[in-house]
């Protein structure tokens, strides 16, 4: 057995542990960035109690930057940058979804060097400036699936360009995540539902992937046995909050996995999709390609995959891993396929070419090594929904 293992996150997990923020923060600094979108977090009060918790412990400024849109893009992380430039502020608080998380860890690596955020998204050549200083990043989710509180990455996308790539450096680390799972509790089912799908999808590429690091498979497995029990439990009684304290839990083990062991085609293949259709949430596309690609992969690893099938508490035989992800995702709500999802049929090539030209580094560790032309067909058979 071998496997590295470095993550420099304090992690503080439990009930009402918004409301220490303030005492977490004040460590690195008295002025103070909160990322968050337009909505949620102002309408369920937690945007309230962590400007609160902030101020009751001495933060002197406390700048709100409210525009992070799902799928967050290169130009709203620039535009926060050149925020945290200008009001010198010490550190960043990101609260919310993945979204707010990625672009808040994104905003504490580009406002400390210099170019733009794209200059340090991975494409498959690298990046093309390297890092050499952040800023201190607390990241606070509001959702449960993203894992992004623990990792070093960052999913952002051009709309320009109709690229969504990853920073992936260590960096981009938030130095502390505070997992408050009562935050949870406000998402919707659907909402439920997309979130929990990205942390089974995270556990399954990293499980089944070909790199080796056993201590991230055991992060995997025991990700796969929550979010098995606790995501229909979430999604069909949202108020439920033992089900949220566990899957706030799947997910951050999930995105510790991915950390150390990436992800894989399912993810590969979902990046083109929401950087052409911005409307399609990550999990909804995760969910669309995930009966096909597996269906596919399951042959590169069986042992895994007879794994998976068994932790999803079917027998343990490889093919059967796809049997169990169609019956969770149909009990979930998500059976879907990429034309409901307003993918055009006519763009599939292009989707095609985009995996190949954005993400080709993830196939030699894909179970199957692919071609393009698999990948077009497994988009055709995600689009069709079989
Ligand atoms: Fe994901």
């Amino acid at each position: 057995m071998n496997f590295e293992f470095y993550l420099p996150v304090e992690v503080l997990f439990g009930v009402g542990y918004l409301d220490w923020l303030g005492e977490v923060g004040r460590r690195f600094g008295y002025r103070v960035l909160i990322v968050t979108g337009r909505k949620s977090t102002k309408e369920n009060g937690a945007l309230e109690r962590a400007i609160s918790s902030l101020k009751r412990n001495g933060a002197e400024e406390v700048f709100v930057f409210d525009e992070i849109e799902p799928n967050p893009t290169d130009k709203s992380v620039n535009r926060a940058s050149e925020l945290v430039v200008r009001e010198r502020i010490d550190y960043i608080v990101g609260l919310g979804g993945g979204s707010s998380l990625d672009s808040a860890k994104a905003i504490g690596l580009v406002s400390s060097n210099e170019g733009y955020a794209w200059d340090y998204v991975n494409y498959p050549e690298g990046p093309r400036l390297i890092p050499f200083l952040n800023r201190p990043v607390i990241c606070i989710p509001t959702t449960a699936g993203t894992g992004s509180e623990v990792n070093r990455y960052s999913v952002l996308s051009n709309p320009i360009r109709k690229e969504k790539l990853v920073i992936s450096h260590s960096l981009n680390y938030p130095r502390v995540a505070i997992i408050d799972p009562q935050l949870t509790l406000s998402m919707d089912r659907r909402l439920t539902a997309i979130t929990g799908v990205d942390a089974l999808m995270h556990a399954l590429e990293s499980l089944t992937n070909r790199l080796s690091n056993a201590f991230a498979e055991e992060l995997a497995i025991r990700a796969i046995q929550l979010i098995r029990e606790w995501l229909p439990v979430a999604v069909e009684e949202p108020n439920s909050l033992q089900a949220r304290i566990y899957m706030s839990y799947a997910s951050m083990l999930a995105g510790i996995a991915i950390d150390k062991k990436r992800v894989a085609l399912i993810h590969g293949m979902e990046h083109p999709v929401s950087a052409h259709y911005p409307q399609v949430a990550h999990g909804e596309g995760l969910a669309a390609l995930a009966v096909a690609v597996s269906d596919y992969n399951y042959r590169g690893n069986p042992q895994k995959y007879a794994l998976f099938a068994e932790l999803m508490g079917y027998e343990p035989k490889p093919h059967m891993a796809v049997k169990a992800l169609e019956d969770f995702l149909e009990k979930v709500g998500l059976r879907i396929s990429l034309r409901e999802l307003g993918v055009e049929r006519d763009n599939l090539e292009k989707l095609t070419e985009d995996v190949y030209m954005l993400s080709r580094s993830l196939f030699s560790i894909n179970p199957v090594e692919p071609t393009t032309e698999d990948i077009y067909k497994l988009y055709e058979r995600a689009y069709e929904g079989y």
